[in-house]
């Protein structure tokens, strides 16, 4: 059998974070030893809501790139590209929203979840119900074998695997139905212990500098009920903890839990740890991202070559997806 396909994608919606990068890239990472691998970055899916204001847009593409090959994502390994430069993606969400019914577009979770969420703009728009099917067709369209998400997007899979079968059952078994790869993973708590999320304002990005990762981690909201230093606490209510648990060995969680449990150690010494750990893996990350902002034609080549790489992948789809249809040419 060949390789199987991966495909992935991240909304450049705004500039990324450590959640992104334990929850997402580092698992892109290592998918890309094993399977060809497409990734790219979903910058329509990012208009769906910001429609009003784009004027970062282009920041935001350039950092998630970035970022993307500064967490070890590798050119050679895995196509790497822009969903807007491979125009074909558009022509099979147009082919695709023939055979939806509108119900269920509506029934997604996220559409209503996050409409009533999102306050600050107008989500009642044409491109926010084909969210999901637009998604759909950038899986179908490389005939990807698994899709690599947390389990917010299973809903986006789902609705995927059901129109694949519904395409098929119209016109012939052009796509494969792909399959989600859950990717288990504790939710990365933000600096005031709420999920790290960028509305939320208690994220620590990628490109924060050093100093300001030192800053954010020392002024993180710890348990409580603990107050001075002569306190015990618990580092279960403790958020500092919970990235612990992530970034810190063992034998170093159960130090810090210890000594928060019997106040042998204060606040900042456990948090000099995190920051630490936090350091050793956001070094090797800072140092490539100074290199890749340092050659702006580089990056572009880089998704430039992605792109045409995996242009040639959905203009086969196309084809034969077109064919299936009766729009393949009169002979
Ligand atoms: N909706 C995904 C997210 O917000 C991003 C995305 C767009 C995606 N198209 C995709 C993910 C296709 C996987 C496959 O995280």
């Amino acid at each position: 059998m060949s390789v199987q396909r991966v495909l992935s994608g991240i909304q450049p919606s705004g500039r990324l974070h450590i959640g992104n990068l334990v929850g997402a890239l580092q698992n892109w990472v290592r998918l890309q030893e094993q399977y060809e691998c497409y990734y790219f970055i979903a910058d329509w899916h990012a208009l769906t809501s910001q429609y009003a204001d784009t004027s970062k847009l282009k920041e935001f593409v350039k950092d998630v790139l970035v970022n993307c090959l500064a967490a070890g994502l590798d050119p050679e390994k895995a196509t790497i590209f822009a969903q807007s430069r491979v125009i074909e993606h558009a022509e099979l969400h147009v082919l695709l929203s023939m055979v939806t019914p509108l119900s269920w577009l509506e029934r997604v979770p996220t559409y209503k979840e996050k409409q009533s969420e999102v306050k600050d703009k107008d989500l009642n728009t044409y491109g926010f119900l084909g969210y999901p099917l637009l998604q759909s067709a950038d899986i179908l369209i490389y005939r990807a074998d698994y899709v690599p998400v947390g389990v917010d997007q299973m809903p986006h899979i789902e609705i995927t695997r059901e129109i694949c079968r519904r395409f098929n059952n119209f016109y012939g078994e052009v796509f494969p139905e792909p399959e989600g790869l859950l990717t288990q993973f504790p939710k990365v708590v933000g600096t005031d212990g709420r999920k790290m999320s960028k509305t939320y304002n208690n994220c620590v990005y990628l490109s924060d500098p050093p100093k300001e990762v030192e800053q954010k981690i020392r002024t993180m909201t710890t348990d409580p009920q603990r107050i001075k230093r002569t306190d015990k606490g618990d580092p279960e209510l403790s958020p500092v903890f919970q990235l612990h648990k992530i970034f810190s060995t063992k034998q170093e969680q159960d130090e810090v839990a210890e000594g928060c449990r019997t106040a042998g150690i204060g606040c900042i010494d456990c948090k000099k740890v995190l920051i630490k750990n936090l350091f050793t893996v956001l070094e090797p990350i800072w140092e490539k991202r100074n290199h890749y902002l340092k050659k702006p034609d580089l990056l572009e080549d880089i998704l430039e070559s992605g792109s045409k790489k995996a242009r040639e992948v959905a203009v086969e789809t196309m084809l034969d997806a077109r064919k299936a249809i009766g729009l393949g040419g009169l002979k």
